[in-house]
């Protein structure tokens, strides 16, 4: 474990060598000359930028991906020095402090590329393309605009366009009707460009479900997220993952009261959990405050002395309660994500419970829980 100091008993925990295991996995899975972009974006997936980028890098990934400026900075300031791709919208008026720190961005907009030419001063911007083949989100909508914003940077020496890339909208289902049509449409795009001579450098389209499902159709790179973190991009892809993913993220507490409460007293605010036999009640100084949010309250079960044990009553801002199923020491290990003897609790497994997907689990972790970075012991 890296030496953090804090001063409370309640942690993260990421497997950097699950992590490396899950870069390598997926690049082996890989055609020889694609390469791998570790997508960091949102604190490594609330992993943490830094360790997870550095740790991706010497697993093999040659880029790092962000989705904005700021989080290509922080990389920077920690001494990352491969290229860097910002994936959103950047401001043009930053665009001068991409090139200062040789910080990749992406361009869609004819009014954006014009803005961004009147903010460089020195140097030369480097950017990829992005080109609207289904999401709807950001990207030119036709052959003729990606043509015309293309044409603008080439005939101006401050830019240097030097890769184009798509994103799929549901590569992780079971329907590929929709991909096919994505995937389609891009290629034809690109022909497009290349009759009129123009091959682009880097050229990536695949998220994790896409590299992982259909490796030959890539490009020059992939943009993997989801997997580098060992978690399955959705449900209906689990089954199509050919190599194990090991899960990186673990949540980790400890009990710091406990007491005996009689048949009929209530637990937590608003009193409505009522113990219907004498109980064993531990608290757990975890809460919504560190993103353990309200709604995992009278939901959802932790690990304690390896057995599942439900949460009672309403999470507060700082602590939640237990039902135990006996008296534990003040100190004894909570796990709420992870393992726990023979018992596991997995990210998949609260995302179930919030209805929600695995993306945002760890993403909800708050800063207020300091991450510490381990190894296989
Ligand atoms: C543009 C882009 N590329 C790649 C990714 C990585 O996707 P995944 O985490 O599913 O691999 C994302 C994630 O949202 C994205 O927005």
């Amino acid at each position: 474990m890296s030496k953090t100091h804090f001063y409370r008993d309640t942690w993260v925990e990421v497997n950097v060598d699950h992590i490396a295991s899950n870069v390598k996995a997926i690049i082996e899975h890989l055609p020889e000359n694609v390469e791998m972009m570790a997508v960091v974006k949102a604190n490594a997936y609330g992993h943490g930028a830094v360790d997870v980028a550095k740790t991706a890098l010497q697993a093999g990934a040659k880029i790092l991906a962000v989705a904005i400026l700021d989080e290509a900075l922080e990389l920077r300031a920690n001494n990352i020095r491969c290229p860097i791709l910002v994936l959103g919208w950047t401001r043009p008026k930053d665009v001068q402090v991409a090139i200062d720190h040789d910080i990749t961005l992406t361009y869609f907009q004819q009014s954006w590329i014009e803005e961004a030419a009147t903010h460089i001063t020195s140097g030369r911007l480097s950017l990829h393309l992005k080109v609207d083949t289904g999401m709807n989100r950001v990207g030119t909508k036709s052959f003729e605009e990606a043509l015309q914003i293309y044409e603008y940077t080439s005939n101006k020496s401050n830019f240097n366009t030097v890769g184009i890339f798509t994103h799929f909208a549901t590569a992780d289902e079971d329907d590929l009707t929709y991909f096919n049509l994505q995937y389609e449409s891009f290629t034809s795009l690109l022909h497009r460009f290349e009759k009129r001579g123009i091959i682009f450098k880097q050229i990536h389209t695949s998220n994790s479900a896409a590299s992982i499902r259909f490796p030959e159709q890539t490009f020059s790179q992939v943009r993997v997220g989801i997997a580098m973190y060992g978690l399955a991009p959705a449900k209906e892809m689990k089954q199509r993952i050919p190599f194990p993913l090991k899960e990186a993220f673990s949540l980790h507490s400890t009990i710091t009261h406990v007491k005996k409460i009689k048949a009929g007293e209530a637990v937590s605010y608003g009193a409505d959990y009522i113990a219907e036999n004498d109980e064993w009640i531990g608290t757990v100084p975890v809460g919504y405050a560190d993103g353990w949010i309200r709604r995992l309250g009278g939901k959802s079960e932790v690990l304690v002395q390896g057995k599942r044990v439900p949460i009672v009553g309403r999470v507060c801002m700082d602590q939640f309660m237990v039902k135990l199923t006996d008296e534990v020491n003040i100190g004894e290990k909570v796990t709420l994500i992870g393992e726990q003897g023979n018992e596991k609790i997995t990210i998949d497994e609260v995302a179930e419970r919030l209805e929600t997907i695995n993306y945002e689990v760890p993403l909800m972790i708050s800063n207020r829980v300091p991450r510490l970075y381990t190894h296989n012991s």
